[in-house]
C-alpha cells in the first residue's frame, strides 16, 4: 500500500518523526534553520498532509501549490503562522497542540519575572566583569513579589497556570480576558485597571488583528513606574520600539521577552544594549518531556487528518459541522 507524502518542515522530536515515519513516506527538513518560503512551496507539491512549526508562513500560495493538501499540523499552540480562515474555506483541518505546553511555558514566564524582577541577568553580567567588590547595601535592587499585584492579560490555560504559580509567591492577581472564567482567586478587571494597578504585566494572548502591538506607547503609559512586563506569548503583541522608549527614560522598570518581533532580534537592535531588558530566543515550550508531547500530538494530528478522521486538537471544528459530519 502507499504512504500517504507529508513534509516536515523541523527537526521535531523522534518521538513524534517515529510516528510519523510509520504511516507516512516523509520528506522532513533536517537543517538547523527553516526552509525559505520558496522551499517549502516546491516541497509540497504533491504531499498530502503538511507538519509546519511557527517558523514557517502557511498563506494562500502554499495551498494552492498543494492541490492534495488535507490536513496541515502545526507543533505549536499557536496558529497566527498559517492563514487559518482560508485553509477552513478549503476544509483542511489545523491542528496545534495545546495542553501539554501549559507547564512549561508558564514556568517561563515565571522564571522571567522573577529574573526581571530581582535583576538576575544584569547581576550575572555585573559578577562577569569582574565588578563585584564587596557586599553593598544599595548593589542592584530589585522589586518584591509578595503583596504586588500580577496583571495577566488573556486568561486561559497558560494565563491561569501563571496566576497558579503566583499564589504560591503571596502574589495579588488580577486578569483582562474577555471570557470571565476566574480561577486561583484571580479577579477579573478591565484593561486600564489592570495596567493602572499591576507591578507585573504578564501576556497570554494568541496574535490577532486585536492583540497586535497592544502593548503600545499609549498602554505604556499607562502602567506603574515600577511595572515589569514580561512576554511569552507573540512577540507582535508589543510594540519593539515603544518599549525601547518607556524603558530607556524608566517609564516602566523593566520588560523580559521570550519572544520578539521579528524573530530573531536583529543584533543591532538597541533593547539589547538596555540594562532593564531581558530577551530570551523564544524558549517557553522548551523542556525536553514538553517538547515530546509536542510531537506526539502534531503527529497524531497529521495522521488523524491523513485518515480522513477528526483531529485530536483543531482549531478550525467548524469545517466538521459544514457537511453535517458533525
Ligand atoms: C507555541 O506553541 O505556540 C509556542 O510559541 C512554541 O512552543
Amino acid at each position: 500500500m502507499t504512504k500517504p507524502k507529508v513534509f516536515v518542515t523541523r527537526n521535531i522530536p523522534e518521538k513524534g518523526l517515529k510516528i510519523v515515519r510509520e504511516y507516512c513516506e516523509a520528506d522532513i527538513w533536517l537543517d538547523e534553520l527553516p526552509p525559505a518560503h520558496d522551499e517549502v512551496l516546491k516541497r509540497v507539491r504533491d504531499i498530502d498532509g503538511l507538519l509546519s512549526a511557527l517558523t514557517e508562513q502557511i498563506g494562500e500560495d502554499i495551498m494552492d501549490a498543494a492541490p492534495n493538501l488535507k490536513v496541515i499540523s502545526n507543533y505549536a499552540v499557536g496558529v497566527d503562522n498559517i492563514d487559518v480562515a482560508m485553509a477552513t474555506v478549503r476544509r483542511i483541518p489545523v491542528g496545534n497542540t495545546p495542553g501539554v505546553l501549559t507547564d512549561a511555558t508558564a514556568d517561563m514566564a515565571f522564571a522571567l519575572l522573577l529574573a526581571a524582577a530581582r535583576r538576575i541577568v544584569e547581576a550575572e553580567h555585573f559578577v562577569q566583569a569582574g565588578r563585584w567588590k564587596t557586599w553593598n547595601p544599595q548593589l542592584l535592587l530589585g522589586t518584591d513579589l509578595a503583596g504586588s499585584t500580577l496583571g495577566i492579560i488573556g486568561f486561559g490555560r497558560i494565563g491561569q497556570a501563571v496566576a497558579k504559580r503566583a499564589v504560591g509567591f503571596d502574589l495579588r492577581v488580577i486578569y483582562h480576558d474577555p471570557a470571565q472564567q476566574t480561577a486561583f482567586g484571580a479577579i477579573p478587571v478591565d484593561l486600564k485597571t489592570l495596567f493602572h494597578e499591576s507591578d507585573f504585566v504578564s501576556l497570554h494572548v494568541p496574535l490577532t488583528a486585536e492583540t497586535r502591538h497592544m502593548i503600545n506607547a499609549q498602554t505604556l503609559k499607562e502602567m506603574k513606574p515600577n511595572a515589569v512586563l514580561v512576554n511569552t506569548s507573540r512577540g507582535p503583541v508589543v510594540d519593539l520600539q515603544d518599549l525601547y522608549n518607556a524603558l530607556r527614560t524608566n517609564q516602566i522598570f523593566s520588560a523580559a521577552l521570550d519572544v520578539t518581533e521579528p524573530e530573531p532580534i536583529q543584533l543591532d537592535d538597541p533593547l539589547l544594549g538596555l540594562p532593564n531588558c531581558i530577551v530570551i530566543p523564544h524558549l517557553g515550550s522548551a523542556s525536553r518531556h514538553t517538547r515530546d508531547q509536542m510531537a506526539v500530538l502534531a503527529a497524531q494530528n497529521l495522521i488523524a487528518g491523513l485518515k480522513g478522521d477528526r483531529l485530536p486538537y483543531c482549531v478550525n471544528s467548524q469545517i466538521y459541522n459544514l457537511d453535517g459530519q458533525e
